[in-house]
This record gives structure tokens, sequence and C-alpha cells, in this order.
């Protein structure tokens, strides 16, 4: 069982600009809440209590700032600044100390993952995890993500980022699991073309050992984009349709604790408190 995760709220956000010239990509609003409530919730449904920020320099106290006392939140978060991105293995350098011996979640602070019965796959994939675990889903525009190539058997063949010609329409999402083995592998890594540390490099490594695991997320489920203005609000929408209809949140994080038993009533009094008046913390009164 992996206890231990890290979300990375680095990068530029550069196709999200000017929005992100003044404040990091992760803290922008996804309908009513900063975008990193979204991984957030789901390393806390996974039921990971131990977790790891990275953040661009000089970002880190605006995290500390929107979090508050993470106490009351029945985990524990830590945070790490990286002097630039340096891609998404960088992760495994910088947050070395932090998983020490350890097997370990990464996932990518700006990644929206929604559908019924994903909390049950994440923990049955976590259980089952032994070297590294990526989630796949079918996506309309191959060009832009890491891209799986798999043979008439479905088995894989290699992993691409980005590719130009697109040997199929499965997308990695950006969450994945891996063992401890992975601060070694990441140290072994030599920037790409693009002067970036490459998650599929690192994958590649698993894939030639035979210990890559790829769950597929059928098309009941919602993995979205927020890279740009369009998909951002296109994302914000499908979570206001859901929640107004059904009255209750995506990715309230205190919602999600005080179902896991880690915190009682009066931790969530105290985020009512920390909220103010608002309609989250409305949301708040009415679950307890
Ligand atoms: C990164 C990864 C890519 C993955 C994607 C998922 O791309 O490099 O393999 O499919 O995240 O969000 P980026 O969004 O950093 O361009």
């Amino acid at each position: 069982m992996i206890k231990k995760g890290i979300i990375l709220a680095g990068g530029y956000g550069t196709r999200l600009g000017p929005l992100t010239k003044g404040v990091n990509k992760q803290l922008l609003p996804l309908y009513d809440k900063p975008l990193i409530y979204y991984p957030l919730s789901v390393l806390m449904l996974a039921g990971i209590k131990n977790i790891l920020i990275i953040t661009n320099k000089g970002e880190k106290y605006n995290f500390i700032k929107l979090f508050g006392d993470v106490s009351q939140l029945g985990i524990k978060i830590s945070f790490l600044e990286q002097d630039r991105p340096r891609g998404l293995p960088d992760a495994f350098i910088v947050g070395k100390n932090f998983i020490g011996k350890d097997d370990v979640v990464l996932i990518l602070g700006d990644n929206f993952f929604y559908g019924q019965g994903f909390t049950n796959r994440l923990k049955t994939a976590l259980n089952k995890n032994k070297g590294a675990t990526i989630f796949t889903y079918i996506v309309n525009n191959p060009s832009d993500y890491g891209i799986l190539e798999i043979d008439d058997k479905n088995k894989i063949k290699r992993i691409v980022e980005k590719p130009s010609k697109p040997k199929s329409n499965l997308a990695i999402t950006g969450l994945y699991f891996f063992n401890h083995k992975v601060v070694n592998f990441a140290k072994t890594l030599k920037p790409s073309k693009r002067n970036e540390l490459e998650i599929v490099d690192l994958l590649n490594i698993y894939l030639q050992n035979k210990s890559l695991k790829s769950e597929f997320m059928g098309r009941g489920s919602a993995w979205l984009d927020t890279g740009n203005a369009t998909n951002l609000f296109n994302a914000s929408q499908y979570i206001a349709a859901i929640e107004e209809r059904q009255g209750l949140k995506i990715a309230c994080i205190e919602e999600i604790s005080y179902q896991n038993k880690w915190i009682s009533k009066k931790q969530i009094l105290k985020r009512i408190n920390f909220y103010g008046k608002c309609d989250y913390s409305n949301y708040l009164k009415k679950i307890i």
C-alpha cells in the first residue's frame, strides 16, 4: 500500500497567459475551488495522508496561505520549491528525501479526475502496484499528451511524448504510481530535445523491466484538461452542472477527510471559521 503522494504544482502555465502571469496555475479557480483541491482530493480518496507539494520558486507561501492549518484536514503537507521546472521526473529528484525508501504516487497539480467507482479503482491499483502504474484515457487530441503504442494483443510497445503522428488515442493521465526505485531511475534520465526530463522516458524504463501496469479509465469517467482558457472554462462548467444538480461538492477536501474519519466536526468548524462566510463554508455546515 502506497502511503505517500506528491503533487507537482510547478510549471509556467504559459498556455493560460495572461491568467498565470501573477498567479501559479494550480491556484486558479476550477469553478468554486482552486485547481489544486482536485488532485489533492484524489490522493485523499486513495487514503494518502502524507503529501508533498512541489511549487515554483518563490510560490510556496501562497500554497501555505491557501491551506492554512493542514492538521485541521487530518493530513500532513510539506512544501518544496523547484528552482525551475525541469520536467515531471524532477519531482523524484527534488522529493528524494520525502520519498526515502517508500513507494509513491505522483499527481499533476492541474489534473481533474471524476467518475463512479474511481476511488475503488484507485485503492485496488494502489494495493497491486509492484513497479509503476499508469492510468489511460481516450482523447480526441493525442498529440498533446504522452501516448501509448500498443501491439495487436493490446500489449504496450512504447510510450511516446506528444507524438506528431500518434499510433493510438490512448493518453497517459497525470496520475502515476511508482515503487521506491523511481528516485534512482529518475537520476539516470537525460533532458529531451525540449530540455526537460520526460515522464515517458521514466515509464519506458519500467516497461523494459516488465514492471509497468496500465489501468484503462473507461468512457464513463472524466479526465479533463485545464491547460488553456477554453479547457479550464469547460471543466468549470462540467463541475458546476454536477454540483448544482446534486447539491454535493466535487473535491471538498474537508468532506473527504471527514468521511475517511480523519477529522471530526470540531475540525470542520475550525475550517468554516478559516474560510469565513462563503458558499464553501455553507456546504461544510451542511455536511456536519
Ligand atoms: C504531461 C506529460 C504527458 C501527460 C500529461 C498529462 O504533459 O508529459 O505525458 O500525458 O502531462 O496531463 P504536460 O501537460 O506537462 O504537457
